[in-house]
């Protein structure tokens, strides 16, 4: 339940209201080496700002020197604004990694299918640069993003890479245009319908807000996807991290602990459900 100090070394702005923190262990050697073996795309830490508050923010990149962790944060509200204005040479506690992992190996061999929404795309990103990394291991690899207006769309420098290789698809699309947009307008789930794969032979990643994942798992079965090869992170407020407080509990599932990223087919009966 200690958060480990982190010293803050870089710092990028993504959006108006989201930014980037890159940090690094500032204690001793072995306890650096623990953390960062253990971390996982797709797990989170507990991010703490002294006399503040801690929140859960998931890890948004796993640099190849192995001795960093990066987090991309959207500001909304008490911690996460004090973050806002943390920048190189501050600090932040960190507890984790914790939660469970976006399913990479069970990725290998088959068509990858990554839909984002928002600030979604940042618990995937480290898991597109697996994809990209290890590009041989998978057969296509399919990118669908969108934000409500262009200028709410994330690490666009990226992106822009990856829509250059011919070996990823890259859809991109906003609900509402401005006048410098030229690309696809509508929302997330429609467009799954354009892409075409052998859903056997495939894997769903999908993370945003809850109505575009279901909009979107509903479009991936319609496909002839399972659920059991949809996953999805899920959100709830948290306060331990560690399955004593029980404020994630979901159903029979305690989001730190057997989540945040679940096989749809482990929470289709409580999912939609408001309130839980
Ligand atoms: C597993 C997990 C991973 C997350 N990863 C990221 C991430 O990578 N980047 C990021 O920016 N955010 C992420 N979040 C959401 C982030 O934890 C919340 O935005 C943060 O806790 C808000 O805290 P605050 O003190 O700034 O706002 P508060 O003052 O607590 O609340 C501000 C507003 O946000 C709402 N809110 C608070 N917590 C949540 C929540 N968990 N989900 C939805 N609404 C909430 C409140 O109802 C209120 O309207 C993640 C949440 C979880 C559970
Ligand atoms: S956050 Fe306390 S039980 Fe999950």
């Amino acid at each position: 339940m200690i958060p480990e100090l982190f010293d803050v070394l870089d710092r990028v702005e993504e959006t108006q209201d989201t930014f980037t923190l890159t940090l690094r262990h500032g204690g001793a050697e072995s306890e650096a080496r623990r953390f960062y073996d253990a971390l996982r795309p797709g797990q989170f830490n507990m991010v703490y700002v002294p006399g503040s508050g801690e929140v859960p923010i998931s890890i948004s990149a796993i640099p190849d020197s192995l001795d960093r962790v990066v987090h991309t944060i959207r500001s909304v509200g008490t911690v996460t604004e004090k973050l806002k204005r943390i920048g190189p040479g501050g600090r932040v506690g960190i507890r984790g990694p914790f939660g469970t992992a976006w399913p990479v190996d069970r990725a290998s061999g088959k068509n990858v299918i990554v839909v984002a929404g928002g600030i979604g795309l940042a618990p995937l990103r480290p898991v597109i640069h697996e994809l990209i990394a290890n590009r041989s291991r998978y057969k296509q690899v399919m990118i669908l993003y969108g934000a409500r207006t262009p200028g709410e769309l994330l690490f666009r420098n990226e992106i822009d890479d990856w829509t250059k290789r011919s070996d990823l698809s890259v859809t991109l699309t906003v609900d509402r245009a401005d006048s410098q947009w030229n690309g696809h307008v509508g929302v997330v789930p429609r467009f799954i319908a354009l892409f075409d794969f052998d859903p056997s032979e495939s894997i769903a990643l999908v993370c945003g807000p809850e109505i575009m994942m279901q909009f979107t798992v509903r479009a991936l079965e319609s496909k002839g996807m399972t659920d059991e090869s949809i996953y999805v992170s899920m959100e709830r407020n948290m306060k331990c991290g560690i399955r004593l407080c029980g404020h994630c509990q979901y159903g029979p599932h305690f989001i730190c602990e057997n989540g945040p990223v679940f096989a749809f087919s482990e929470i289709q009966n409580y999912f939609g459900i408001k309130e839980l």
